[in-house]
């Protein structure tokens, strides 16, 4: 069962939370003479907004109502006005678009970064890590949250600094203009906010459900996905629809109550404003009667009205996405801050020759903390010496190499090599001491040689000298275009056994000092068998070999069998010593012998 609470998708990042605020703003600093710029822009684009419905007032009172000034003035006056309105205008919109620009700009530069970074986290954690964790959930991290945050930096960050100057510009020229009905309008100031507030707190509930829904159901199409063979070869469409119906359906009812929450909220502001403007029309009525105000002025204070209820309707959205971008915020920084459980010790382990003295001390490992999968292992494996590890299936044979290559550290006991615990050892470069092939083999879609030699920038002359000393020449020439044969996705389709051939080949290319095969020979067809089989002999030489193989034919070839059975070491020696001692072994090779091994699914090995 995975442990689906690690990155609780509901948990929500604090909009107060300074040390979150702190993390996002390194993140800006390279990008602050922009963020500036934007920011003085948008003063200049407020100033220019706010003075439009003065420029309004100006033209209806000393132009339009001016009785005693000739019809010409008058005209020529409006042109005027008209022309520095356009103006103001055309301010307005260019300084709206370089700030869009640059903020869209300096928002995906950061998103390039944020993503940058997490990918080069991930790859570095280490696999624990990634058992706990549904593929779909660090997808979501990568896209979903990634595009919460760069909704925030562009869509909310400066533009609720646009609004808030907006409003506190807008009520000073109002209280300044006419303080009376200023006053009348204010009524609607606390009604606005506290509907807006209620309106995000409830909006952030749901969004917070919607997110959680959300990420089961990518997790769960991931997940359906990566098993389609299991789930077709067994006939589990029907029960795989049905569960994802639900997930969909239930994610499609939360997406709904949002909604209708917008759909409520809205026309309630929108009812709010127009109430406003009735009681201001009856009100500022009054005040022109009485001569207190200017037609030109009522005009203006309407405007100013629309402008700042605007921005108030908008700020409980913004809001919420600045609330939702923290939450974002928050398990993009968790996930920066998992650091991998594989820490290196000091002092690390320095650059110089290896020998391949292995020596496992008390080794234990639990990968769920209750049952063991291998338990008090004391193992030595002389510098060059060939050890086959055989056992039944779930035994601990794979988990025990896996440990050597610390793609896990044992829970107890400690593994040596050269007398050095691993654990000295930074990860990357224990793996170029250490090749392995795994028992499932890992393909990249690209050519044969490009798997072969990986990011090492090696050409094809070199591979070919290293399969011409391990004698498989022959298997790439049989190859349509040889090494450069496309594999995978969209290329040739290998068999299994040339898939392990060619896992067998990236391993060597390394020529590393200790060799791990797991289960190497496992799927291999006879022509391959042959041509691997002389490979690997050629292989074994001058270096430490740890081989976790089905036949007779590899183990006969090795300097000594160690048996595992339940986690456990129960025997071990030679091929000779072992029958002879009649134990586990030799009920193993008497079942091969005997052609049961096919139908003996509990015993795997020789
Ligand atoms: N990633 C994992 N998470 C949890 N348990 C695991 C994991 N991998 C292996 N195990 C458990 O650890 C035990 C040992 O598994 P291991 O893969 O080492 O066996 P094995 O000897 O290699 O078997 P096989 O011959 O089938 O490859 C098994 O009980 C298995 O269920
Ligand atoms: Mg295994």
């Amino acid at each position: 069962m995975r442990n689906y609470g690690y990155f609780e998708e509901g948990q929500i990042g604090s909009v107060r939370d300074l040390r979150l605020w702190r993390r996002i703003l390194a993140y800006c600093r390279p990008h602050l003479a922009w963020l500036v710029a934007a920011v003085l822009l948008s003063l200049l684009v407020a100033g220019a907004t706010l003075s439009l419905p003065r420029l309004l007032q100006w033209a209806i009172d000393h132009y339009m109502v001016a009785p005693n000034l000739a019809a010409e003035a008058r005209i020529s006056g409006l042109g005027r006005t008209a022309l520095v309105y356009g103006l103001l205008v055309a301010t307005v919109f260019t300084g709206g678009f370089v700030q869009v620009v640059v903020l869209e700009w300096v928002g995906q530069s950061i998103m390039h970064r944020m993503r940058q970074d997490l990918f080069i986290h991930i790859m570095d954690l280490d696999l624990a890590f990634f058992h706990d964790q549904p593929t779909g959930r660090l997808v979501t991290r990568l896209t979903n949250d990634i595009q919460n945050m760069h909704e925030m930096f562009t869509s909310v960050m400066v533009t609720l600094f646009n609004d808030f100057l907006r409003i506190i510009g807008i009520l000073a020229i109002l209280f300044w203009m006419n303080w009376r009905l200023a006053l009348v309008m204010s009524i609607f100031v606390p009604l606005s906010i506290t509907s807006t507030a209620l309106f995000s707190r409830l909006a952030r509930d749901r969004f917070r459900a919607i997110r959680s829904q959300l990420a089961l159901l990518n997790s769960f199409l991931q997940e359906s996905v990566a098993l389609i063979t299991v789930i077709q070869l067994f006939g589990r469409q029907q029960e795989t629809l049905r569960r994802y119906g639900e997930l969909n359906s239930e994610y499609l009812r939360r997406a709904l109550s949002q909604v209708k929450l917008f759909g409520t909220f809205m026309p309630l502001t929108e009812f709010m404003g127009s109430a406003a403007v009735a009681l201001i029309l009856w009100y500022g009525g009054g005040e022109i009667m009485d001569h207190r105000l200017t037609l030109g002025e009522l005009v203006a204070f309407f405007s100013y009205m629309r402008l700042f209820f605007q921005p108030m309707r908008e700020l409980s959205q913004k809001y919420s996405i600045v609330q939702s971008a923290m939450a974002s915020a928050e398990r993009i920084f968790q996930l920066l801050d998992r650091r991998s459980r594989l820490t290196v010790l000091a002092p690390p382990w320095r650059q110089r020759p290896v020998q391949g003295h292995v020596r496992y001390e008390g080794v234990s490992y639990s990968y769920d903390r209750r049952k063991e999968a291998v338990r008090d292992i004391d193992l030595e494996i002389r510098a060059g010496e060939t050890v086959a590890l055989v056992g039944a299936t779930g035994s601990g044979k794979t988990t025990l190499v896996s440990l050597l290559l610390r793609f896990y550290d044992p829970d107890q006991g400690r593994i040596l090599l050269d007398g050095t615990d691993l654990r000295h050892f930074p990860p990357r470069q224990l793996r170029r001491i250490i090749g392995i092939v795994t028992q499932d083999v890992f393909l990249l879609p690209d050519t044969v040689l490009a798997n072969i030699v990986l990011d090492s920038g090696a050409g094809a002359t070199e591979v070919e000298k290293l399969l011409a000393e391990l004698g498989m020449t022959r298997f790439v020439h049989r190859l349509p275009a040889g090494l450069d044969t496309r594999i995978g996705e969209g290329g040739l389709e290998l068999s299994a056994g040339e898939k392990q051939l060619l896992c067998f080949a990236r391993a060597m290319f390394r020529s590393p000092t200790v060799l791990v095969l797991d289960e190497a020979t496992a799927s291999i067809d006879s022509a391959s068998e042959a041509l691997l089989e002389e490979a690997v002999a050629r292989a074994f030489r001058g270096r430490t070999s740890l081989v976790i193989a089905h036949r007779l034919s590899t183990i006969r070839r090795v300097d000594r069998i160690v048996v595992l059975a339940h986690g456990r070491i129960v025997e071990q020696g030679s091929h000779h010593e072992l029958v002879a001692a009649g134990g586990v072994y030799s009920e193993l090779v008497q079942k091969e012998l005997s052609g049961l091994s096919d139908r003996a699914g509990e015993w795997k090995p020789v």
